[in-house]
């Protein structure tokens, strides 16, 4: 289904219900907006529409310069978190690691300071709930007001950016730099929203998963640090075993038969990427979290397929892999704290943490 967006639309891909549909308010708030008509970009458009905001994001966050300019950003950021809790021996893991993490990647996507992370966490976390389309009309919506907020802070940087020689992100989606075609305000706004919940919801649960896993699995956190050369393939089971988005969704353009199943045109498809990555056909005992699991061939469905497979994997695993390694050279014995259990994020279709209780030791090495 994801390999074909010809016959499965993926312009509702985000939630299961349009929230702001059926909430009066939120369209008049929404109304009010500077860049009407609204665009649908990227994971909410299909064929030409798709193509040239894909290319216009490949250029602007391509694989080779994020990790030119972002590899040793994550790993000073990753440091300086862990520095705040370092000699505390205890730390709750969500809201002093795995949540600044990549809001800092975002405000550096957005090159705006680091004190702009809270607004920008408010603004994902506001959008992220609307998404699930079951929720109280007030956060739909408080979503539709920030969403104004959201778009004349990026408009107001567009416009500061337009018709200069800047090469910075937003810069490049304004006025094509490096032969890409420039793009207009609502296909910029609309796809900086996509930046902003996508560079840093998922990841916040890939981290906290992580790190659930490291305290929970004897044996791994010192494996991990003996042989480091082992950590991409920890970080690649831990993404097959728990996606953190749980799935996405597709609408039939046609009637389809799936698996002896006739499902009609026009219906939404739940894609359960969290099932098809424990599928018994490819992966055996696949309910098991099997770090020495041989994922070389990533047949997991975490990051997508196809034509809207996952534009910031690249850069999400990375932040994953460093911030393991620092936590296993710089902490011993990370493990979970009774009294404080882990709590669950209970955000429809998320996997990940809402709370996240470690203990641990310094290192010797570090403390030296
Ligand atoms: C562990 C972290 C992440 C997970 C699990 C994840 C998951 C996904 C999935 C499943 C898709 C495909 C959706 C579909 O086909 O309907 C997707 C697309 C996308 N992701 Fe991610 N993502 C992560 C991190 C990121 C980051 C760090 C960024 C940006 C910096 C990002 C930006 C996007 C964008 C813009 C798309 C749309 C691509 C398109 O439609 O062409 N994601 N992601």
């Amino acid at each position: 289904m994801l390999s074909h967006p010809e016959r499965f639309t993926s312009r509702e891909a985000l939630s299961s219900a349009n929230a702001y549909r059926s909430c009066p308010a939120a369209l008049e708030t929404l109304a009010k907006s500077r860049a009407l008509p609204r665009q649908r970009t990227l994971i909410l458009a299909d064929g030409e529409q798709h193509q040239r905001h894909r290319k216009a994001i490949q250029n602007a966050l391509s694989p080779a310069r994020m990790m030119k300019e972002f590899g040793p950003t994550i790993e000073r950021r990753v440091n300086t978190y862990i520095d705040t809790f370092v000699s505390e021996g205890r730390c709750e893991a969500v809201s002093q690691l795995a949540i600044p993490l990549p809001m800092s990647l975002v405000a550096v996507i957005f090159d705006v300071p680091d004190e702009m992370i809270g607004t920008l966490k408010g603004w994902s976390d506001s959008f992220f709930a609307a998404l699930s389309g079951l929720v109280p009309e007030e956060v739909v919506i408080r979503a539709a007001r920030d969403t104004l907020e959201f778009e004349n802070f990026i408009l107001d940087r567009v416009a500061a950016r337009r018709g200069t020689d800047r090469t910075d992100f937003l810069a490049r989606l304004t006025n094509g730099v490096d032969g890409a075609e420039p793009l207009n305000d609502a296909e910029i706004v609309n796809i900086c929203s996509q930046i902003l919940v996508g560079g840093n919801e998922s990841t916040i649960s890939l981290i906290g998963n992580l790190i659930y896993q490291i305290a929970a699995t004897e044996g791994l956190e010192s494996e991990l640090r003996t042989d480091p050369t082992k950590i991409p393939a920890a970080v690649e089971e831990c993404l097959r075993h728990e996606p953190p988005l749980q799935a996405m969704y597709r609408i039939t353009l046609h009637e389809e038969t799936i698996g002896g199943q006739v499902i009609p045109a026009g219906a939404k498809l739940m894609l359960n990427f969290g099932s098809a990555n424990r599928d018994e056909n490819f992966y055996r005992d696949g309910e098991d979290f099997d770090p020495d699991r041989d994922n070389t061939e990533t047949l997991h469905l975490t990051f997508g397929r196809g034509r809207h497979a996952c534009v910031g994997q690249t850069i999400a695993r990375r932040e994953a892999v460093i911030t393991v390694t620092a936590l296993v050279n710089r902490l011993q014995n990370i493990r979970l704290l009774p009294d404080h259990p882990p709590a669950r994020s209970r955000i429809f279709g998320v996997r990940g943490f809402e709370k996240l209780h470690i203990a641990f030791e310094r290192r010797h090495q570090e403390t030296e």
